[in-house]
């Protein structure tokens, strides 16, 4: 009896932190709004739906402004964010920062979380980070990753003919952007087939971890944290035992001068390639081909010249980052962008912005697939820059390729266009596409 009560007063408290958490950020998105005019004054349908219209309010409001609700600051024009992704007197850290740490933890209810337990090398500042990157670049070589390349077309042209044509019409997203990332970081990793449906599943929620403020989302996300900790503990383990010619096995033999990663560095380390590798490259295929087919002349472009499909995957990445925006802290008081900016208070670096700052590109709304003046920072900027971008390049220009070589006419279908609910992750959720 007294344990129920106990539980009750647990679960009140809980709902009572949750609604009192509601609360302050409502005020603090009032304060955003009345001060800059335009920050979370959007619904977060509007700001899934449309979030660039959102960022160019923004930036001509300012280009590096304060950010009550995010008690920091963001950056939205484009030499601002390259300031402060290579500034290193801000951190990638995120654990200094109190307010963020607390709400993640406040959703993992106890729970381990990859990114404040065991951080992966995306959370980490030199020298722990120099460490781990270094160890893992290992496994990124440029030519044993463009090496993949005939693995990759027998694998899109395996989807391809899996598909199952209903009335000429089927979901790009689900048999190709999907499928695709995941059977290639797994086999890279080498895992079992038959684990590809469950740790896509997994890295999906997982990215629910970033959704501040949606405390449904987090919960969810850090719940597939700690499943995937456990999962990997047991391929690691295994992969001791018998290893294989492959990326974990390689990660576990490598050493530089004597180093070598310990297993939790290893689990973090599988844990961040799987989720860094597998939903961004599913959203540079889906958000792409929605470009490709809202933009029929750019299309032919592509028909006309195959070789054009490397630029206009550039392009994609500028128009429709996979990944709209980064989180550094700051490691001591400083100025920057003619702001004083305090110790431990967040940055936000917003690459969706900055890609389409007029400042720096040339008629930046328009989808351009022979533009010349390339230079987004998709894949980041800086120490942290991506380890996998050449993977993903080829990945997507692999799928473009094909996908235009099969199909004589690709047409978008009549449809309602739906985003993922995460806001760091820019993606349609399906994308219904007519062929022939
Ligand atoms: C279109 C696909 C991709 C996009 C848009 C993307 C984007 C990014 C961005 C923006 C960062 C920097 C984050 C920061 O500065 O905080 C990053 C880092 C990283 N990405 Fe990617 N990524 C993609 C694909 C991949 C793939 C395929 C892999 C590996 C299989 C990968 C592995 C990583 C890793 C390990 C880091 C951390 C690097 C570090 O901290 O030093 N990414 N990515």
């Amino acid at each position: 009896m007294e344990s129920l009560t106990e539980t009750r007063e647990l679960l009140m408290k809980k709902y009572l932190m949750q609604k009192m958490g509601d609360l302050v950020m409502a005020v603090l998105t009032w304060i955003d709004y009345w001060f800059t005019g335009s920050v979370s004054a959007m619904t977060p349908e509007e700001t899934l739906n449309d979030p660039f219209k959102h960022y160019n309010l923004l930036r001509d409001n300012g280009r590096f402004l304060r950010s009550h609700r995010n008690r920091g600051w963001m950056a939205l024009g484009y030499d601002e964010v390259q300031l402060v992704l290579r500034d290193n007197r801000l951190g990638a850290d995120l654990r200094k920062n109190a307010f963020l740490s607390k709400m993640i933890r406040m959703a993992a209810d106890g729970r381990t979380v990859s990114f404040l337990d065991n951080p992966t090398m995306l959370n980490l500042d030199p020298p722990d980070h120099s460490r781990l990157r270094k160890l893992a670049n290992h496994g990124f070589v440029h030519k044993s990753i463009l090496s993949l390349e005939p693995r990759i077309v027998e694998l899109v042209d395996q989807l391809l003919d899996d598909i199952d044509i209903a009335g000429d019409q089927f979901d790009i997203v689900e048999v190709l952007a999907k499928p695709l990332p995941v059977i290639v970081i797994a086999e890279l990793l080498g895992l079992p087939k038959e684990d590809v449906p469950r740790f896509q599943e997994l890295s999906h929620r997982f990215v629910g971890l970033t959704a501040i403020g949606n405390n449904e989302l987090m919960n969810v996300g850090a719940r597939a944290a700690s499943e995937l900790h456990d999962y990997f503990a047991d391929v690691i383990a295994s992969k001791r035992q018998t290893p294989g010619d492959d990326l974990i096995s390689n990660l576990i033999e490598v050493e530089e001068g004597g180093d070598r990663l310990t297993n939790e560095e290893l689990n973090s380390t599988c844990i961040v390639l799987l989720i860094a590798g597998h939903e961004t490259t599913t959203h540079l295929i889906g958000n792409g081909m929605h470009l490709l087919l809202e933009n029929p002349d750019e299309l032919r472009k592509l028909r006309d010249d195959p070789s054009l499909i490397p630029n206009a995957i550039e392009e994609m990445l500028r128009m429709e980052p996979p990944v709209q925006f980064t989180a550094r802290t700051a490691n001591e008081d400083l100025e920057l962008a003619g702001r004083k900016i305090r110790k431990n208070q967040l940055v936000m670096a917003v690459i969706a912005s900055a890609n389409r700052d007029p400042a720096r590109f040339d008629e930046p709304e328009i989808f351009n697939v022979s533009r010349q003046d390339l230079g987004h920072m998709a894949f980041g900027y800086g120490i942290h820059l991506c380890l996998g971008m050449t993977l993903a390049r080829l990945e997507s220009k692999v799928a473009f390729e094909r996908l235009l070589s099969r199909f004589g006419r690709l047409d978008l279908a009549e449809q309602k266009i739906e985003f993922t609910p995460v806001p760091l992750n820019r993606g349609r959720q399906k994308l219904l596409i007519n062929v022939g």
